[in-house]
């Protein structure tokens, strides 16, 4: 366990991935019963039909660790060959510790390092590169990086304008250092902390600690100006994405895949408009996840592994935005 190595390596390789979803599932006909709402706006202005939605006694962590026996089964190694955790996550378990020590405990895995990250939806891309640059620098050879969300518990259920876009889930994968091929060809980040009032939690950290009036108030919930981030997401995502491509030195041709995160239809189409590529070529699933944040892009990427849309030796690019702002793209051959 915990082996510092002091070997550099030349590139990462993906080991395997998994994911996990709670069972209950929240359709729009369901939501049409709690905020006025209707399932033809849901469906039109958003693309999403349900989401799931996590128990009260379900915690991130514990979504986080389903995912992870998954990707461990998938990678065909045990947990003790884990070198480093890291959870992508803007709603852990709770603030303190971090839901990567909750999973660490959870695994059994006594000792290795572990951290949770904050890049909301761009989260799981962060985790990726962090994984690159921890494997090729030689400091740890086997990473296990987890998107995982319950956003649903942090949704202000009278609010229609949020509380028909969300859901929970979590994603996972193993990456390790590799000498010969390198599957995990490049990752592009990017961020604009100017915009952070667009896209937020308003109370609950140091700005506006937790009163009886932050929660009367729901400030405890994302807000969101929809369109403003509408109008950003699709320009930064377009760019990442081509910025990944160079950095990797391939052409859009190259790529068998497209998966960029699921938050609304209308901005995967505009995004693949921009792009110049067919819809045929970009994944969806978002019509029965809705938007779960960093679990999104390594989600539907084990869903397209699974079902046989990407098969070994294909190109697949990750695409994201999300609050910050924050955006990043990642080639993987898998
Ligand atoms: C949120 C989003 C779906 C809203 O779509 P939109 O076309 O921008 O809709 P608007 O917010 O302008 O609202 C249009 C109307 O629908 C209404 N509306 C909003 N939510 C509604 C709902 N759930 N059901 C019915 N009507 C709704 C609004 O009140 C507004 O009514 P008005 O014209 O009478 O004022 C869209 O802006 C979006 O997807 N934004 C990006 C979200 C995103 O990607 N976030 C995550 C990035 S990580």
């Amino acid at each position: 366990m915990n082996k510092n190595s002091e070997a550099k390596f030349i590139g990462t390789k993906v080991l395997g991935t998994g994911s996990y979803f709670p069972k209950k599932v929240l359709s729009n006909a369901d939501l049409e019963k709690i905020v006025e709402t209707t399932d033809e706006w849901i469906l039109t202005r958003t693309g999403i039909k349900e989401r799931r939605v996590s128990e009260a006694d379900e915690p991130t962590s514990q979504l986080a660790y389903f995912a992870a026996l998954e990707a461990l089964k998938s990678a065909n190694i045990s947990p003790q060959d884990i070198d480093l955790i890291l959870v992508a996550t803007i709603t852990p378990d709770m603030q303190c510790p971090s839901t990567a020590c909750l999973l660490q405990n959870k695994l059994g895995l006594k000792g290795i390092p572990a951290f949770d990250l904050s890049a909301a939806c761009s989260g799981f891309i962060y985790a990726v590169s962090m994984a690159k640059a921890y494997i090729e620098s030689g400091m740890y050879k086997t990473v296990l990086i987890v998107g995982a969300e319950e956003l649903t518990k942090f949704t202000d259920w009278t609010d229609r304008s949020t509380c028909v876009l969300f859901g929970d889930g979590a994603g996972a994968m193993v990456l390790t250092a590799s000498d010969e091929s390198q599957s995990l060809l490049s990752v592009y980040l990017g961020a604009d902390g100017s915009f952070s009032d667009l896209l937020f939690v308003p109370a609950g950290g140091t700005k506006n600690p937790a009163t009886l009036d932050t929660v009367n108030q729901k400030l405890h919930s994302i807000k969101m100006l929809g369109k403003e981030v509408f109008k950003a997401a699709v320009p930064k995502m377009v760019y990442a994405a081509q910025k990944a491509l160079e950095l990797a030195s391939k052409k859009l041709e190259d790529i068998k895949l497209f998966i960029p995160h699921q938050a609304n239809m209308r901005i995967l189409e505009a995004v693949a408009k921009k792009l110049n590529i067919s819809m045929e070529s970009v994944f969806v699933n978002l019509h029965k996840t809705g938007n779960i944040s960093s679990a999104t892009t390594i989600t539907a990427l084990d869903e397209a592994i699974k079902t046989g849309k990407l098969v070994k030796g294909d190109l697949v690019e990750l695409v994201a935005f999300g609050a910050g702002f924050t955006w990043g793209a990642a080639v993987i051959q898998v």
